[in-house]
């Protein structure tokens, strides 16, 4: 699968709806929404009332990324704000296995985050619960960074894991991703790229998730 799920981080805040508007009219798969508490993370984005507002906008599936210590509290309030797509980070979670049911029990698909320096080895007994495993190819915290070439590796080694164990989980790329390394990661394995920068930067950002699909 080709995927694109652009990242709202790199939106205009003071003209999201017409950001949101252009992902509508785009070829885009996912609406990538980042959430950050400034405690996993150094940064701090929004919560649930801005992926609220998103959410009456957007004509396509909300693919939120949980940047949050303890996950588990907020799963019922992410539902309520219009989440499709749960993924929380294994760092972040104690029971993981529980937070994976908590998320599809409220109707949501759900899958794991990995920081670059988590390996993907250990989703070998939760792989069977995710919906999607998400890959960090940057540090989380800020759109913009430099992509971490080992996520070549992992890609490849996620892959080989899935095939083992859960052949429909999907296999999502977070960071740095632009029109040079996208053919490369669907080509490792990857269904879903995210792009914050690489497109909302772009002069045309609805070419440019076109080439990020297509080359
Ligand atoms: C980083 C976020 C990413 C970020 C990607 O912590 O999880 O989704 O917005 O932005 P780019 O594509 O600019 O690296
Ligand atoms: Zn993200």
């Amino acid at each position: 699968m080709k995927l694109v799920s652009p990242s709202l981080l790199s939106a205009d805040f003071g003209n999201l709806q017409r950001d949101i508007e252009m992902l509508n009219d785009s070829e885009c798969d996912w609406l990538h929404v980042d959430v950050m508490d400034g405690v996993f993370v150094p940064n701090i984005s929004f919560g649930q009332p801005v992926v609220k507002f998103i959410k009456r906008h957007a004509t396509k599936p909300l693919d939120v990324h949980l940047m949050i210590v303890d996950p588990d509290r907020y799963v019922a309030d992410f539902k309520a704000a219009g989440a499709d797509i749960l993924t929380v980070h294994y760092e972040a979670c104690r029971h993981l296995d529980r937070t994976l049911h908590a998320i599809h029990d409220a109707g949501m698909k759900g899958g794991v985050v990995l920081n670059p320096h988590t390996a993907v080895c250990l989703l070998e007994d939760i792989i069977q619960e995710c919906d999607l495993v998400l890959l960090m190819s940057v540090n989380p915290g800020f759109g913009g960074q430099k992509f971490i070439e080992n996520t070549y590796n992992k890609v490849r080694q996620l892959k080989e894991l899935c095939n083992r164990k859960n052949p429909q989980c999907l296999i999502e790329v977070d960071g740095g991703v632009n029109t040079s390394n996208a053919p490369l990661l669907y080509e490792a394995g990857a269904d879903v790229l995210v792009a914050g920068n690489a497109v909302f930067k772009s002069e045309n950002p609805q070419n440019t998730i076109r080439e990020i699909k297509m080359r």
